[in-house]
C-alpha cells in the first residue's frame, strides 16, 4: 500500500509551495513604499486623457494582514501537513503526520466501527453463512473492492494469453471448492507454478504437445502434432496435470496444491489458442523470471480474519445458488 506514493510527490509538492510562498514575500517586499515627507506624488502615467494616480504606500493594516497570512500559512502548511508527507517516528505510528498516517488513522477509525460488524459472523461456519443474505450482501461489498479488479465485478473471471484469474462461479475448482479451501485459497493466496519448457522442448514439440492439449479439449487440432503431443504430454506434463490431463485434483485431493487445471473440461484459465498454449509452455507460469507472472495475493493480513471469513462465504454462496 505504502508504495501507490511515491517520494517524488512529496518533494514535488513541497516545492511547489514553497515557491509560491517565496513569491508572496517578494511581492509584499518589493511594494514596502514608505510613506515620504509631504504631498504625495503623482505617477506619471494617466489613462484615459485625465486619469491619474498617486504614489501612495499600500495601507498598514493591509500589509500586515497580508504578512500574517503568510506566516500563519507557513506555519499552518507545516502542521497540517501541506509540505508533503514525512514519518517522524516509524516507532510511534500516532505522532507521524502526512498522508499515510492520515490513511492509516481512517482505517483504524473504519476498523473501530465497522469491525463488530464483520466480527460477528466469525463465530458461523461457512455454509451456514453463504445462506445468510446479509452476510452474503456485505461479502459482495468486500468482493467489490478488493477482488473484482482480477475476477471480475460478477467473479467471472478474465482470460488472455498471459493473465488468467479464474471463473469463480462456475463450479470448477483449481484448489477446491469446499468451504475450507476457499477460506485457504483467500487467506494464504495462491501461485500455480508450471515449468517453463523453453529449455527442454524445442519449438516443434512444442507445437505438437499444444495440439495434443487443443485435441483431449475438444478443440482443433492438428492430427499428426497432436499424435506425437501425445508422448511429449505424457514425459512432461502428467506430472502435474495428470495422466489423461485432468487435472491435479484428478490425481487425489493431496495433488489438489498444484492447482494444475484440467485441460479437458473446456474451462480455460487462459486464452486457449495455439499460440497462447505454445507461450505459456514455453515460458512457464511462476516460475521464474521470464515466466508468465499470475498470482492470487494472500488476504490475511491485510484484511483480516473476519473478513476473509465473510469473503469466502461469498465465494462460496456464488456456487451453491441451485
Ligand atoms: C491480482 C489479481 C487478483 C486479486 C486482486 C484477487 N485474486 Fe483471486 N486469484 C487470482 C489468480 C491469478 C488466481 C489463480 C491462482 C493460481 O492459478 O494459482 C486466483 C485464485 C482465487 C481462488 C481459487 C480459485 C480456485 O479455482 O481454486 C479464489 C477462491 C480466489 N482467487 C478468491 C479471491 C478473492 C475472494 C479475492 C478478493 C479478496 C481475490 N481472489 C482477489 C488473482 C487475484
Ligand atoms: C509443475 C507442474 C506443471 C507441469 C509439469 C505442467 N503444468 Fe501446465 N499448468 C500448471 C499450473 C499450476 C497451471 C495453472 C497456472 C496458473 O494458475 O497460472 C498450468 C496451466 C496450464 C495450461 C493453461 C490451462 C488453462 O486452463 O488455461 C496449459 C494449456 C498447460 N498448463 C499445459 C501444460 C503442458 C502442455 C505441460 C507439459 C509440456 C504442462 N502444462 C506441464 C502446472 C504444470
Amino acid at each position: 500500500m505504502a508504495d501507490f506514493i511515491s517520494g517524488f510527490w512529496n518533494l514535488y509538492v513541497t516545492g511547489l509551495v514553497a515557491f509560491g510562498l517565496l513569491f508572496c514575500l517578494v511581492v509584499l517586499v518589493t511594494n514596502m513604499t514608505s510613506q515620504g515627507a509631504g504631498e504625495p506624488k503623482l505617477q506619471a502615467h494617466v489613462w484615459d486623457e485625465n486619469l491619474r494616480e498617486y504614489n501612495n504606500p499600500l495601507p498598514r493594516w493591509w500589509l500586515y494582514l497580508f504578512w500574517a497570512t503568510v506566516i500563519f500559512s507557513i506555519f499552518y502548511l507545516y502542521l497540517f501537513p501541506g509540505f508533503g508527507s514525512r514519518h517522524s517516528d516509524p516507532a510511534d505510528p500516532a505522532k507521524d503526520r502526512g498522508l499515510r498516517a492520515e490513511y492509516a488513522k481512517e482505517i483504524r477509525s473504519a476498523n473501530k466501527q465497522y469491525g463488530p460488524i464483520f466480527e460477528k459472523y466469525l463465530g458461523t461456519d461457512l455454509a451456514a453463512l453463504s445462506a445468510d443474505p446479509a452476510a452474503v450482501a456485505a461479502g459482495k461489498r468486500l468482493f467489490l473492492t478488493y477482488c473484482s479488479q482480477c475476477h471480475g465485478s460478477a467473479a467471472r473471471g478474465a482470460k488472455g494469453k498471459s493473465y488468467g484469474f479464474p471463473d469463480l462461479t462456475d463450479s470448477d475448482w483449481l484448489y477446491g471448492g469446499d468451504p475450507a479451501t476457499i477460506k485457504t485459497s483467500i487467506e494464504g493466496g495462491r501461485a500455480g507454478v508450471m515449468t517453463a519448457f523453453g529449455g527442454t522442448l524445442n519449438s516443434e514439440q512444442t507445437r505438437d504437445v499444444a495440439n495434443y492439449v487443443r485435441l483431449i479439449a475438444g478443440l482443433g487440432s492438428d492430427a499428426a502434432r497432436a499424435a506425437r503431443g501425445r508422448d511429449v504430454f505424457a514425459t512432461n506434463c502428467t506430472v502435474c496435470h495428470g495422466p489423461e490431463g485432468k487435472g491435479a485434483r484428478s490425481m487425489g485431493e493431496a495433488f489438489a496444491v498444484l492447482g494444475a487445471p484440467d485441460l479437458t473440461d473446456g474451462i480455460w484459465l487462459y486464452s486457449n489458442s495455439e499460440e497462447a498454449i505454445i507461450d505459456g509452455v514455453t515460458r512457464g507460469r511462476n516460475a521464474g523470471p521470464d515466466s508468465v507472472t499470475n498470482t492470487m495475493p494472500a488476504w490475511k493480513d491485510f484484511l483480516g480474519d473476519a473478513k476473509v471469513h465473510i469473503l469466502a462465504a461469498y465465494v462460496y454462496s456464488l456456487n451453491n445458488k441451485k
